[in-house]
């Protein structure tokens, strides 16, 4: 059955979502809003709620309050729907070792009804998307990891969902293996495909994702552009300064400039923070070569996604 999706609507809307297990609180009144076409990360550090959260998109778990829709069906009123549009790979996904690769994909694709003539060529172009195609007649059991995570990607791809919601695929892949799989999926966000995928590596998604939220202990702490990570961290900018062998002799004229804030000797150079957006860097530029420092280099550090990451988040886990 074909289900028909309002061109207006968003592809994940959460309002509310909220989830506890007894008396921990897994997800706290979670808004969150995913665009069609996105391909969005969703990223938090470990127990953060991101499994929860995609468990509840993909029908397996029932909110304890607020809404979700997904492609604007209601996940637990028009359950049936979402899962006919939507393709879910779990975290930790068992497969059949005994089963052949292709003997795999067309049982599922007969439980998603595809008829049987259809399946042979729906099993082919999945097959080839993941780059699978030349092992088709192969054992499961036979894969390697980054193979059988491919293989659960193209058994979510079957019925063409609109919406994938894919936990951590690239968890224990190796750094090959993990270009490849995010190379696929920039593949799918060119068919059409919207994508969330999660993760608590925040770099790994920045080349990937358009889109991010990041979540710690159930709340939501950011979502937007994967440009807009950080900026509120932007007013508070950090400096390097090389200013030749012996950095020691050069900290007296740095602590003498009240608004340098930390001055400090890392790695042979001298960084310290500017708090205040609004002081010029190069007037204390112009001050530390008037105070004589002898300066070679003098510029301000791209603040790391590890760093923003680490900002938003405490690492305390519930
Ligand atoms: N079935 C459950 N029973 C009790 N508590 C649970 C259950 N499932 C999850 N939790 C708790 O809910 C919180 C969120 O877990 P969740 O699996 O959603 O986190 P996550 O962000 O996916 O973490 P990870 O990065 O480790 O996969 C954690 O504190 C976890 O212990
Ligand atoms: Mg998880």
């Amino acid at each position: 059955m074909k289900y028909t999706i309002q061109p207006d609507v968003p592809a994940v809307e959460t309002i509310n979502l909220t989830r506890t297990y007894e008396a921990l609180t897994a997800l706290n009144a979670l808004d969150l809003v995913v665009n069609r076409g996105d391909l969005f990360g969703f990223i938090g550090s470990n127990g953060a709620g991101k499994t929860t959260t995609l468990r509840i998109l993909s029908t397996f778990l029932s909110p304890t309050a607020g809404q979700a829709r997904v492609l604007g069906y209601n996940v637990v009123t028009q359950a049936d729907a979402v899962r006919h549009i939507i393709g879910y790979m779990p975290d930790f996904f068992g497969v059949y070792r005994d089963m052949i690769v292709s003997e795999y994909l067309d049982f599922f694709g007969a439980c998603y009804q595809i008829g049987a003539n259809q399946r042979v060529q729906t099993i082919n172009d999945v097959l080839e998307l993941v780059g699978l195609h030349e092992k088709k007649d192969q054992l499961i059991g036979a894969l390697s990891r980054g193979m059988q995570q491919r293989l659960g990607l193209a058994r979510v791809l079957i019925h063409d969902p609109e919406l994938l919601l894919l936990d951590e695929p690239a968890s224990g892949l190796d750094p090959r293996a993990r270009v490849e799989m995010m190379a696929i999926l920039q593949e799918l966000q060119k068919m059409g495909k919207t994508i969330i995928i999660s993760s608590h590596i925040l770099s790994e998604l920045q080349a990937l994702c358009n889109r991010v939220a990041i979540i710690e202990k159930g709340s939501l702490k950011y979502s937007g552009p994967i440009e807009g990570v950080g900026q509120d961290l932007s007013s508070h900018k950090v400096f390097r300064v090389h200013c030749g062998p012996n950095p020691e002799s050069a900290l007296p004229a740095f602590l003498e400039i009240p608004e340098l804030v930390n001055p400090t000797i890392l790695k042979g150079r001298i960084s310290f923070t500017l708090e205040d957006a609004s002081i010029d860097p190069a007037r204390i530029l112009h001050q530390l070569i008037s105070a004589g420092v002898p300066i070679r280099d003098f510029h301000e550090e791209e603040i790391s996604l590890e760093k923003v990451f680490m900002n938003y988040t405490s690492g305390e886990t519930q």
